[in-house]
């Protein structure tokens, strides 16, 4: 469990939302699957502790209340008996999937009083990148459009996505302090096969810089070993090849650039590893992008969306698909990311005692203290 912070213990600010926000923020789209997986056969997931069932019917996908509002059941487990509906297996209440009305009861007759008298709360959904969005609001606010959401290089260019989907132990919060750790990265991932690609200083001096909607990890100073008095030497050196590699390829530091793909380097991306409300890591290599979003499921659960985007089409495609299936898809999102997990999985809720490189979980949360405070503001909700 999260446990409040004792008062006076702390020496940062203070993060009274992001404490309380174990179930995720409201008022964003959060990925749920890929949209290949949503058919007519109602599927139940839970984002942000809403019990949800998506189905899709006549090419659009739905979200409704995942129960049925009679004696409870689920209404996953039910099926469509008419198009445009979903009927409760238990004793036939059936909705409507566009607002969540019962337009029919198939026990009661078709004059059943009850109704247009009972509705299911439906949720706002979208889909892009191939993935299922869904909208959890604050109240019964209208959704933001999620071209405003999506990272802005994921609106209108062409790309082609790899990517993988899987249930986390940990809560969400967690996942995101991981993804965003400076130190982790140098040291847990030590013994990543993915490191015989991507080398790893041993330590750097580091700062975080803010855009207003992202915050970056920016490298001042890499470091490739370091000697600890009176204990010895460490590296991080490829233990294949024991020198410091020539590459130093870090969008915003300073360092030889390697050939970076035309869309990316359009970007303005002030460093390698960048952080976004409600969840969303995007860490840039040269010719591809790869993006997590740890999309809250409960206090002890979140979904891993892991996403290796390339900003490329048609045949040239093919070159990625064979890299990613071949090798990145296990190597990165499998091997890599499987030591994130194990951490997220294990580690303990405060109280903590921070360290200097835990400037990038300070930024973080104070991120998404400031942002979703103003967000409540903006619905004319108290702030604390
Ligand atoms: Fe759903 Fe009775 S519980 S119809």
């Amino acid at each position: 469990r999260w446990r409040p912070r004792a008062a006076g213990r702390q020496d940062w600010a203070s993060w009274p939302h992001y404490d309380a926000a174990g179930n995720g923020f409201p008022g964003y789209w959060y990925p749920v699957t890929w949209g290949s997986h949503i058919d007519g056969t109602p599927r139940a997931f839970t984002i942000c502790g809403e019990r949800l069932v998506l189905l899709r019917d006549g090419g659009k996908v739905y979200a409704l209340h995942d129960r049925c509002p009679h004696r409870g059941v689920p209404l996953s487990e039910g099926d469509q008996q008419f198009p445009g509906t979903i009927s409760c297996p238990y004793h036939g209440w059936t909705y409507r999937l566009s607002d969540g009305k019962l337009c029919a009861v198939i026990t009661d007759g078709p004059d059943s009083p009850i109704c247009g008298k009972v509705t299911v709360r439906t949720y706002p959904v979208a889909e892009r990148l191939g993935l299922v969005w869904v909208y959890v609001p604050i109240a019964d606010e209208r959704p933001h459009p999620i071209d405003e959401q999506l990272p802005e290089e994921l609106v209108g260019n062409r790309f082609v996505v790899g990517g993988r989907i899987e249930p986390r132990r940990g809560n969400w919060r967690f996942a995101c302090e991981n993804g965003f750790d400076e130190g982790h990265a140098k040291y847990l991932h030590r013994t990543s096969l993915w490191r015989l690609f991507k080398p790893m200083p041993t330590w750097n001096v580091t700062s975080v810089i803010g855009d207003g909607r992202w915050i970056y990890r920016v490298q001042d100073e890499v470091h490739w070993e370091a000697d600890f008095p009176g204990v010895g030497r460490w590296s991080n050196q490829r233990w294949w090849k024991r020198r410091p590699p020539k590459e130093t390829f870090n969008i915003g530091n300073t360092g030889k650039p390697k050939k970076i793909d035309p869309t990316i380097a359009a970007q303005e991306f002030a460093g390698f590893a960048s952080l976004s409300m409600p969840g969303v890591l995007r860490i840039v290599y040269p010719k591809f992008i790869h993006y997590e979003f740890y999309v809250p499921v409960d206090q002890g659960e979140h979904r891993y969306v892991g996403l290796m985007v390339n900003f490329t089409a048609g045949w040239k495609a093919l070159g990625f698909y064979l890299k990613y299936l071949g090798g990145v898809r296990w190597l990165f999102h499998g091997q890599f990311s499987g030591q994130d997990a194990w951490m997220v999985e294990v580690t303990d809720a405060p109280p903590e005692r921070l360290y200097r490189p835990d400037v990038s979980l300070t930024a973080w949360r104070n991120l998404a203290e400031r942002e979703f405070t103003a967000k409540l503001e903006v619905h004319g909700c108290a702030s604390s």
